[in-house]
């Protein structure tokens, strides 16, 4: 490793924020990136997320990490600390809803997620530090009825209205007419609306910054992300210099995700930008579900490199690139750079394993 090449070592001390820095070139100028991202004097969204908010660390971290499982084939793995971000926008929460709450303007925040989804919380959490009003439209009615659980206790208590909607209805949430009767019933018409995950055009352009990050540090040949929606792998890929590529992991079943994401690029730049693919082998089974080997896994990991394994998505990733870098599928010399899009949410308990985007 190079002094200068941006990385650091996995010891290395976390109390730096974006403000020491180094300028990342590329970050500024990439086309529809909004400089809210940790750059200052952006109507609507403050640098730091409220006056006393922490400040991003941006560009995040971009650790070595020495991992024997990597190093026998000749590939060196980084990884790209975006769970450093911010405490609360962790991870690609930060990439994907600032754009996004920068062109709410101030208007109230409506967005849709399962019981335990990581994109309401940092929602809701956003509306907090910035004194916007939210709404989070939840899949599952019979759930209205219930003690929150502690996901959704916590969206609450940032001050989420929530909105159960029955299976059939939030299936059809993106129909005009189902989206209009919705947001007249929480009393909102003219409210910004988030979808599910948070991947839009604001959001993969955000997304995009990422990538760039990844351009001129490291050394990075290919810089690896766990697939929910698929519009961070868009952003990224469209943010990478020629010669870098992004591989995808879905976290889902069903290998219908490559079209999402060519349809999201589509949308936020008019093409399909930079090279990308996705390896569907790593889903364990489908969304939230899990298996014995996978646990023990990121359990393994967490020892390894002192790093918190999110569950549903950063582990199927890591794992993923562990039985990759085992086939041989990275040349030797290869830089592998494992995109850390999320932390554990420490009250969720056994039940955040049935867990909803
Ligand atoms: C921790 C984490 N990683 C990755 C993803 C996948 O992101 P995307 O939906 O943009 O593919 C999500 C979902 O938003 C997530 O919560």
């Amino acid at each position: 490793m190079s002094d200068n090449d941006g990385v650091t070592s996995p010891d290395a001390p976390d109390d730096r924020d974006c403000r020491d820095a180094p300028g990342v070139p590329g970050v500024r100028g990439v086309p529809g990136v909004p400089q809210a991202l940790g750059a200052p004097g952006v109507p609507g969204v403050p640098e730091a997320l409220g006056p006393t908010g922490p400040r991003p660390r941006l560009p995040s971290p971009l650790r070595e990490a020495a991992d024997e499982r990597f190093a026998r084939h000749g590939v060196r793995l980084l990884l790209k600390r975006d769970d450093l971000i911010h405490p609360e926008l962790v991870g690609n929460k930060w990439r994907k809803l600032t754009p996004n709450l920068e062109a709410a303007a101030g208007r109230t925040v409506v967005t849709f997620g399962g019981a335990y989804s990581n994109h309401l919380r940092a929602t809701a959490a956003a509306g907090r530090l910035l004194g916007l009003p939210t709404v989070g439209v939840i899949r599952g009615q019979e759930l209205a009825d219930r003690p929150l659980n502690p996901s959704l206790a916590r969206c609450a208590a940032d001050g989420m209205r929530l909105h159960f909607v029955d299976r059939s209805t939030y299936r059809r949430k993106a129909q005009p007419e189902t989206l209009a009767a919705i947001l007249r019933a929480v009393d909102a018409e003219d409210a910004y609306v988030v979808p599910e995950g948070g991947s839009n055009s604001p959001a993969v352009r955000g997304c995009q910054a990422l990538g760039a990050e990844l351009r001129d540090h490291g050394g990075v040949d290919v810089a690896a992300v766990a697939c929910g929606t698929g519009g961070t792998l868009a952003g990224l890929a469209a943010g990478l210099a020629p010669g870098q590529r992004a591989l995808g992991i879905p976290v889902l079943k069903g290998g219908f995700l490559g079209a999402g994401i060519e349809a999201l690029q589509q949308a936020a730049f008019g093409a399909r930008r930079g090279t990308w693919s996705l390896d569907d082998r790593f889903h364990c089974g489908g969304y939230a579900r899990t298996t014995q080997e996978l646990d023990a896994f990121a359990e393994d990991f967490e020892q390894r490199h002192g790093l918190p394994v999110e569950r549903l998505y950063v582990a199927k990733m890591l794992y993923g690139l562990v039985a990759l870098a085992a086939e041989g599928a990275f040349p030797r010399g290869t830089t592998v750079a494992a995109v850390i899009t999320g932390a554990p949410f420490p009250d969720a308990g056994p039940g955040s394993q049935v867990a909803s985007r």
